[in-house]
């Protein structure tokens, strides 16, 4: 496989300047003026490699290179382009526009598709915006019912029904949803975010299941006040019940007793946030995942009875929504069969590896046979400015992708 990695190179870093924050940081919210330019961007390359380009109702996008036989189901690549706050280059962008450039690499190999291969960017794979992950391809897949998906608020109040139509995406939400069959099979191609590959000096991971995520959110309700006037044993301080509840998840998550359990509160926000004020109230976004969804739930439970221990001890009150509770994701063995040979005839070294981070690739396995490749990455730093990955290493996941995907569409 001829990848042209200096092409590749050159598109991930004009795609990383578009951005709202200076380099390299990265930053690209869903539907905002930066979401679109980048979408235009990877559009116009695909346009470009000849591609034939579709958006469904809520900007999932896809580019076909049209097989000789196209009423076969599609084999299909992809990722996404919108990155967290002060994200890196590499998260997401190496599946599409590696996807593209193992496509342009086929096309220019003289190789012609007997089924056509299709690029998909996916909407929102993070969670930003709207608070779940995965939005594109949770509604792709039904996982996420239309009606529910179109009055889901972010942070503006905006919903994502009203942000989208603003953004130029019309049309029934109800006809995001794919059947399965719709896809012969689905491959994404991302850097690992874990420093497994790296420190083995593994070219390729071969991912066989995908970590199962859950959310949940809650509001803690306590009493303010001032910080000099309110006697210590008289306060009711939300917040540092919100700090217990942080700690909690910490202590439950490692009860589990497993590494592949984790678990984050990444958000929290402190009412009215005076530093003379005893805070009244705080919210709390936590994230928990496992590779084993049974055994996430049972955490989720233990954290859950923690928070109300901790809610009667300090006299304040609770309101909890679980935003989602996916189960784990098992990939195609057929696939990763597929793609260990890809590896073997490109000359790459390989190992089987679950995915910690979640992907599309968790959705679009409930409707088409799915697997996913990942390459190293500095450090296994992700989600941060200083994300890399090597040129070489992004040209051997391409090749090996160009090669899975030459063997599903033959
Ligand atoms: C995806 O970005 C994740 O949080 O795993
Ligand atoms: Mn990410
Ligand atoms: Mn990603």
């Amino acid at each position: 496989m001829n990848v042209n990695g200096a092409r590749l190179k050159q598109e991930l870093e004009e795609l990383g300047l578009i951005s709202e924050m200076a380099p390299p940081a990265v930053t690209r919210v869903l539907f905002t003026e930066v979401d679109l330019r980048g979408r235009a961007y990877v559009k116009n390359l695909c346009r470009e490699a000849g591609l034939e380009i579709r958006e469904d109702a809520v900007g999932n996008t896809f580019a076909r290179w049209v097989g000789s036989e196209p009423v076969l189901p599609a084999a299909a690549t992809g990722s996404h382009i919108d990155a967290i706050p002060n994200a890196g280059a590499y998260d997401g962008t190496v599946g599409v526009l590696g996807g593209l450039e193992a496509i342009r690499t086929l096309q220019s190999s003289g190789y012609h598709p007997r089924r056509s291969i299709e690029l998909v960017m996916f909407t929102s794979e993070e969670p930003t915006r709207f608070g779940i992950g995965c939005l594109g391809s949770r509604l792709m897949s039904g996982v996420l019912d239309a009606n529910a998906g179109a009055h889901l608020k972010g942070k503006d109040g905006v919903s994502l029904d009203d942000a989208r139509r603003a953004a130029g995406f019309d049309g029934p939400l109800e006809s995001v949803r794919l059947h399965p069959g719709a896809y012969y099979a689905f491959v994404e191609l991302h850097i690992e975010q874990g420093p497994l590959l790296e420190r083995g000096k593994t070219d390729v991971g071969l991912v066989t299941a995908i970590a199962a995520p859950a959310g949940f959110k809650i509001w803690i309700e306590g009493e303010g006040g001032h910080a000099g006037a309110v006697l210590m044993p008289d306060r009711r301080d939300a917040f540092l019940a919100a700090a217990e509840i942080a700690l909690a998840v910490e202590s439950c998550v490692k009860a589990s007793g497993s590494i592949d359990t984790v678990g984050t509160v990444g958000v929290c926000e402190v009412f009215p946030g005076a530093v003379n004020s005893v805070p009244s109230k705080a919210r709390l976004e936590v994230d928990v995942r496992d590779i084993d969804g049974t055994r996430r739930d049972a955490v989720l439970e233990a954290i859950y009875t923690e928070c109300d221990a901790i809610a009667a001890r300090r006299g304040v009150t609770l309101r909890r929504e679980l935003v989602n509770a996916d189960p784990p994701a098992q990939c195609d063995i057929d696939i990763v069969g597929v793609m260990q040979k890809a590896c073997a005839d490109q000359g790459a070294t390989s190992q089987l590896m679950i995915s910690r981070a979640y992907h599309d690739t968790l959705f679009m396995a409930r409707i088409a046979p799915s697997a996913m490749l990942f390459i190293p990455c500095r450090n296994g730093v992700s989600h941060r400015p200083d994300e890399y990955s090597s040129p070489e290493a992004i040209v051997i996941g391409t090749a090996v992708l160009a090669e899975t995907l030459a063997q599903l569409a033959r």
